[in-house]
């Protein structure tokens, strides 16, 4: 079976003791933490930020994969950057310039991730991907924990899959949203690099 990196979504864990969320991870051997942020925009709820992510960075080595469901993310890079993401990820569909957010994010020496939503096609991301190390896909409407999953986005993975190869290039493929016990399998088959998890994880169901 092709190994996976578990990306424990933080969305999903208690607020009020973050600090165990982190020590669950450690526990399960996860590879990184997902770290999800919204401003009330992009997606209609406000989650949390900077200061979050730069409390949570001594407790662990743990990798911060920072999801970004924000509009202008642009101006938010640096910030993110200095508080401790190791991945920044940003949406396709918030951005008027990709190349340009894609090479402030290396301008900090931290890895680019572009995400597309269940209705942006892969055809769309095509001319960044050889300038990214991650590619999330969402398998449901980003802004919310516990939906569930919309299995024709899990084929977005296998034509990123394919796309690599013929492109010879190694960004990381990843998924998010609606994976738990049922719905696992279909993302590994598919060849997921990274799986996201927020309420499966954190229900102890994965
Ligand atoms: C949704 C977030 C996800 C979310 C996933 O907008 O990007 O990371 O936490 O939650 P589950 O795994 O419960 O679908
Ligand atoms: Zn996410």
């Amino acid at each position: 079976m092709k190994n996976y990196i578990l990306a424990p979504s933080l969305l999903s864990a208690d607020f009020s003791n973050l600090g165990n969320a982190i020590n669950l991870i450690e526990e399960k051997k996860a590879g990184f933490v997902h770290i999800d942020v919204m401003d009330g925009m992009f997606v209609p709820q406000i989650s949390y930020g900077q200061p979050v992510v730069k409390s949570l960075r001594p407790l662990t080595d743990l990798i911060f994969d920072v999801h970004l469901m924000i509009e202008h993310p642009e101006n938010h890079i640096k910030s993110f950057a200095e508080s401790g993401a190791d991945y920044i990820t940003f949406h396709y569909e918030a951005s008027e310039n990709p190349d340009s957010v894609i090479d402030l994010i290396h301008s900090f020496d931290k890895k680019a991730g572009i995400s597309i939503k269940p209705k942006t096609q892969v055809s769309a991301i095509e001319k960044y991907l050889a300038n990214v190390e991650l590619v999330l896909v969402m398998t449901v409407e980003p802004g919310f924990g516990g939906q569930k999953i919309i299995s024709e986005c899990v084929d977005k993975v296998k034509e990123l899959v394919e796309l690599r190869k013929k492109l010879n290039l190694d960004f990381k493929i990843s998924v998010d949203g609606g994976v738990n016990e049922n719905t696992i399998q279909s993302v590994i088959d598919a060849g997921s690099d990274v799986i996201v998890s927020g309420s499966a994880f954190f229900s102890g169901r994965l």
